[in-house]
């Protein structure tokens, strides 16, 4: 059978994303007009197939490679091979690496007073500005995800954060949004600007690479590495330096735009919702007491904050899709997929998909008790992504998101500032264009 999708044009797809307003919105034109499983021109892969049920895609769920041109754009940050498109033998042991460090308990907890100290510094501004001026969630929120995987990635050993989140930021900025044609600025951009702006991103991005070797010689002099620590841990494992560091790199990459967005989404919906951010306050009134931040055994008590968490990032999924690429043919229900396909993951319309979700655009966190979550098939919620390429920080994501949650919504109400408007744009992430401004009170 063919797979439904628009007829192909020869500009390879890029007018008609362009048209819906970027790849997070065609997708949800896309399988509005077309079904579950579409055909269409994705652009720099040619043809990809979407999916967009969380049955079909049980199907895909093993394959191990990306299609490496769309991920080219990260190069840039890799020594040693770029980390989203190695192949799977070398991907698989990093993973368990990987995972063994950020998703275990010790990490989370040896991170946490560090993580807690910084968001109550955040709300310690926030207060100052209660009542008086609006605060820009997006801006503050992403800054504070960077200062924590900063001290996470790098160990908490860093003589200077705030230099090392400066340089990480004037690569960002210089080296993986240009690519994607981001600030409007670049164009009329001279010559001599662009190089002097290469120039910089070179430099920060050696500056960033040196301290990282600092941590690494560290180690190698004597240093204490439990299961705790990620550099440790990788140097234990006898990684090259060059891999360390390109890992130190994409984590904080990967880390600090995804939960910023997540955070600042959820209470975007809070705001508009006063009803459910009530019963959130009550849950961590009673949790917490008279207590400002909850420790670390409080989140798991903290359910209703937990299932808003996965409500927000359902209707906002910070990275809103992903890709693979099939090594061999692939049934997909009625279908088959030839060897060498894209496969692209649409999460955004995954979520929005109204045979799982009665009502998609309602915020609604009930629909995350367990007994709701055991109705649905396990691939209708992939914040995170799935298979063996699925995200390695989502169980750190959600703690830092939770804590963040937790000491802020203790403190206050957030209200929208009337006549703002807040439209999902794609920047790495589902990021709001003009911000999400909100009036912030103390609560009494
Ligand atoms: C709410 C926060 C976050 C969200 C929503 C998120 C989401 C994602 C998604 C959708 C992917 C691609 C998955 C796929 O292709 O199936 C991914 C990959 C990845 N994420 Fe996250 N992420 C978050 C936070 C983090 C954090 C805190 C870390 C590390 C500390 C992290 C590290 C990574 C890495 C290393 C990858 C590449 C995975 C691989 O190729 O093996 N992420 N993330």
């Amino acid at each position: 059978m063919n797979i439904p999708g628009p007829e192909p044009r020869s500009d390879g797809g890029a007018g008609a994303v362009a048209a819906a307003g970027g790849l997070h919105t065609y997708q949800l034109q896309l399988h509005a007009a077309y079904g579950p499983v579409v055909r269409f021109q994705l652009p720099g892969a040619g043809t990809a197939v979407s999916i967009a049920d969380p049955v079909l895609l049980e199907a895909t769920a093993h394959l191990d490679e990306r299609p490496a041109r769309l991920f080219a754009f990260l190069e840039p940050l890799c020594e040693a091979g770029n980390l989203q498109v190695i192949p799977a033998e070398e991907h698989a042991p990093w993973r368990q690496l990987l995972l063994s460090v950020l998703a275990g308990r010790p990490s989370h907890e040896r991170h946490f007073a560090q993580f807690t100290a910084l968001a109550t510094a955040l709300a310690d501004r926030w207060a100052e500005r209660a009542g008086r001026a609006p605060v820009a969630l997006q801006k503050d929120l992403a800054a504070l995800s960077l200062r924590m995987i900063c001290g996470y990635a790098l160990g908490g050993d860093v003589a200077d954060p705030d230099a090392v989140i400066a340089a990480f930021e004037e690569v960002l900025t210089s080296r993986l949004e240009q690519p994607q044609g981001v600030p409007a600025s670049d164009a009329q951009e001279g010559r001599a600007e662009r190089a002097a702006r290469a120039a910089r991103a070179e430099a920060a991005l050696a500056r960033l690479r040196a301290t990282v070797d600092e941590v690494i010689g560290a180690h190698h002099s004597g240093g204490r590495t439990d299961r705790s620590d990620l550099i440790g841990a990788l140097v234990e494992a006898g990684e090259r330096p060059a891999r360390i560091r390109d890992t130190v790199m994409v984590t904080m990459l990967a880390a600090h735009h995804t939960t910023g967005v997540a955070v600042s989404w959820t209470l975007y919906l809070l705001g508009r919702h006063p009803e459910v951010a009530e019963k959130v306050a009550e849950e961590l009134d009673r949790v917490l007491g008279e207590r400002a931040v909850p420790d670390y055994a409080d989140l798991r008590r903290l359910r209703y904050l937990e299932m808003t968490l996965k409500e927000a990032m359902r209707l906002y999924p910070p990275g809103p899709y992903g890709a693979r690429e099939t090594s061999e043919p692939l049934h997909l229900g009625d279908y088959e997929i030839p060897a060498g396909t894209t496969v692209f993951y649409p999460f955004w319309a995954v979520h929005m998909n109204p045979d799982y979700w009665p009502e998609p655009e309602k915020f609604l966190p009930e629909r995350f008790t367990p007994e709701e979550v055991a109705k649905r098939p396990r691939l209708a919620h992939i914040p995170f992504g799935l298979g063996p390429r699925s995200c390695e920080g989502a169980a750190l994501a959600m703690v830092e998101a939770e804590l963040t949650l937790a000491v802020l919504l203790k403190r206050f109400r957030f209200r929208p500032v009337p006549g703002h408007e807040v439209t999902p744009v794609e920047r790495f992430v589902l990021w709001a264009a003009d911000d999400i401004r909100m009036d912030v009170s103390v609560r009494g």
